[in-house]
């Protein structure tokens, strides 16, 4: 039997500066250095992000290594996220990416960020993945999209956003209500013992499998708006209510473009992926709906809904299969589709 490659993963999209070390699909470590900084501005600071990157990078992927218990001799190539995302901050893991397999002789793999947090589901765990076709609801802070996978390379967005992605509504309703940022786990957080029908808020009306987010923020902003002219402690005074409905509100145009998608595509093998995926009413939900319609649901782990480099390493391994490698041309991308 061929040895398994052992493959190191480079994931800086974002404001997350994350390594890790995959042996075939089994994870050795997945060390993430998650910048603070950015929750003093409300949100993330491009400038600062790609600064970080370039003070995390080389610390990040030195105890990613240490903690897999292997030497950086053991390599056999290096995966890197290629876009979408912050062009400044994908500079930082691409050139380090490069530099490092060109430094060892080794593979160079693309990685697609959007992909990645799909193949997530690969990752051996001891526990069932999702059969081909299936689709994923992948949730992010810059993307909501269905997905159609019909094999670990070939996928096709069948929905996606108009305007914000679920994580950015959730991000921006935490804002109004004055939360720290990324506001997305607080909403959850506060959310626990809340009404959900407490509030009701817009709800948009997209064609086909797209989403809409940004008329549910408007509604929200001006329902708080005009509640705390009338009371300026309307927010703290009602703040699990607010959060319950909020989140009710997005979790439900989710639900709604997911049921429909199972609907038009006869598909029912349903998996998420993403930030968005850690919500714990999304998974509840979506449980619900699986056990109602006999649907089977993949569910990540916590720690690989949110970026993570875990999932640009099990990326780069089916490529590695395939023999799929980048030469040192290739540049990150912050649009890049799939
Ligand atoms: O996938 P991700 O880590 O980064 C991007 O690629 O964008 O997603 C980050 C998004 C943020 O908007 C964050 O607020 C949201 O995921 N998020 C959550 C939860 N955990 C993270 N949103 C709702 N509930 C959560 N528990
Ligand atoms: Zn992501």
């Amino acid at each position: 039997m061929p040895k398994e490659p052992i493959i190191l993963g480079v994931e800086s999209s974002c404001d997350d500066t994350s390594a890790a070390i995959i042996h075939g699909r089994r994870i050795l470590s997945n060390e993430i250095a998650t910048q603070e900084i950015h929750s003093l501005y409300g949100g993330v600071v491009p400038e600062l992000a790609s600064r970080a990157h370039q003070q995390n990078i080389i610390p990040v992927v030195d105890t990613a290594i240490r903690k897999a218990n292997i030497s950086k001799e053991d390599i056999d190539a290096v995966a890197f996220t290629q876009g979408p995302g912050l062009l400044g901050s994908l500079l930082v893991g691409s050139s380090f990416a490069k530099a490092y397999a060109m430094g060892m002789g080794i593979p160079l793999i693309t990685v697609n960020h959007m992909q990645a947090h799909i193949l997530s589901h690969f990752i051996d765990e001891g526990k069932a993945v999702p059969k081909f076709p299936f689709l994923c609801l992948t949730v992010s802070g810059g993307h909501t999209q269905i997905v159609r996978v019909e094999s670990h390379s070939n996928m096709q967005v069948i929905g996606t956003t108009i305007d914000d992605a679920a994580g950015e509504a959730f991000d921006k309703s935490a804002k109004i209500l004055q939360l720290a940022y990324p506001g997305g786990p607080l909403i959850d957080k506060y959310a626990r013992g809340g009404n959900i029908h407490a509030f009701k808020f817009g709800k948009p009306k997209v064609k086909d499998l797209d989403f809409s987010f940004s008329g549910l923020k408007t509604s929200i902003l001006y329902k708080i708006q005009d509640s705390v002219q009338k009371n300026p402690k309307f927010i703290q005074e009602h703040l699990g209510d607010l959060c319950a409905s909020i989140q009710y509100s997005i979790v439900n145009i989710l639900l709604e473009k997911i049921q429909k998608a199972i609907y038009k595509t006869g598909i029912k093998e349903i998996a998420i992926a993403g930030g968005v995926s850690a919500n714990s009413f999304l998974r509840s939900e979506l449980q619900k709906l699986a056990d109602e319609k006999k649907i089977n649901l993949y569910i990540p782990k916590f720690e690989y809904c949110t970026d993570n480099a875990a999932m640009i390493a099990i990326s780069g391994y089916f490529k590695y299969l395939e023999k799929e490698f980048a030469s040192q041309n290739e540049v990150p991308s912050a649009s890049l589709s799939f």
